[in-house]
């Protein structure tokens, strides 16, 4: 698929002093002479700042990794993990349409979209909080049907568990990453009960991942 940059554009784009900060450090990773390989990690702390990817940003990242804008712009339009244009200031909903997320119903969630955020992928809601389009497989197979928000990965969801995730992110909770049946991780479904015995049943892998 063809991904172009917005027609609309700010006119400039930096890092707060905090990711400036972040973004420095990260170059002390790599041996001298290869920094570009900090693009994507960049990249994706200006969308973390700005809610996507502008063409400021893209010309700010080269230049701060010394490398031809031209570069970057491929390395922006080719993953689709960074959006292109501005999304929903609360959330941008990926919804996984690949097989084994079709298979288990992600055809409905992209019905709830339509119906609750707006008829078309990649455009915002009546407030402009929320926004949402079909991804290919998020690598979450195996807890289908998988949606993404930004680092949060929201699992073996149904119609009623994504009418709650979109309700939730529209009353500005902060809806919990992870399985919606009690999965510790992708273990078995009737094996829950045994893994939960050693986790509380508000923990799960994906909140684990945050505490280290
Ligand atoms: S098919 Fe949806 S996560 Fe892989």
């Amino acid at each position: 698929m063809l991904r172009r940059l917005s027609v609309n554009q700010p006119e400039e784009f930096s890092f707060s002093k905090t990711n400036l900060k972040w973004a420095k450090a990260q170059l002390k990773k790599y041996p001298k002479g290869r920094q570009a390989s900090a693009v994507i990690p960049l990249l994706w702390k200006a969308q973390e700042q700005e809610g996507w990817v502008s063409k400021p940003a893209i010309e700010f990242v080269a230049n701060f990794l010394d490398m031809p804008e031209i570069r970057v712009l491929e390395v922006a339009t080719f993953y689709f993990m960074f959006h292109l244009k501005p999304v929903g200031s609360k959330a941008h909903f990926q919804v996984c349409g690949t097989t084994p997320c079709m298979l288990r119903g992600s055809e409905s969630l992209i019905d709830i979209c339509k119906a609750r955020i707006n008829g078309k992928q990649h455009a915002p809601s009546a407030d402009g909080s929320m926004s949402w389009e079909e991804v290919e497989c998020l690598g979450g197979c195996v807890n289908a049907p998988v949606v993404q928000i930004g680092s949060d990965y929201f699992e073996d969801l149904d119609k009623v568990s994504f009418e709650k995730l979109i309700s939730d992110v529209e009353s500005n909770k902060s809806p919990v990453p992870g399985s919606r049946v009690g999965r510790f991780s992708s273990e078995p479904s009737n094996m829950t009960k045994k893994y939960s015995r050693k986790k509380s049943s508000s923990e799960n892998a994906s909140i684990e991942r945050y505490r280290g």
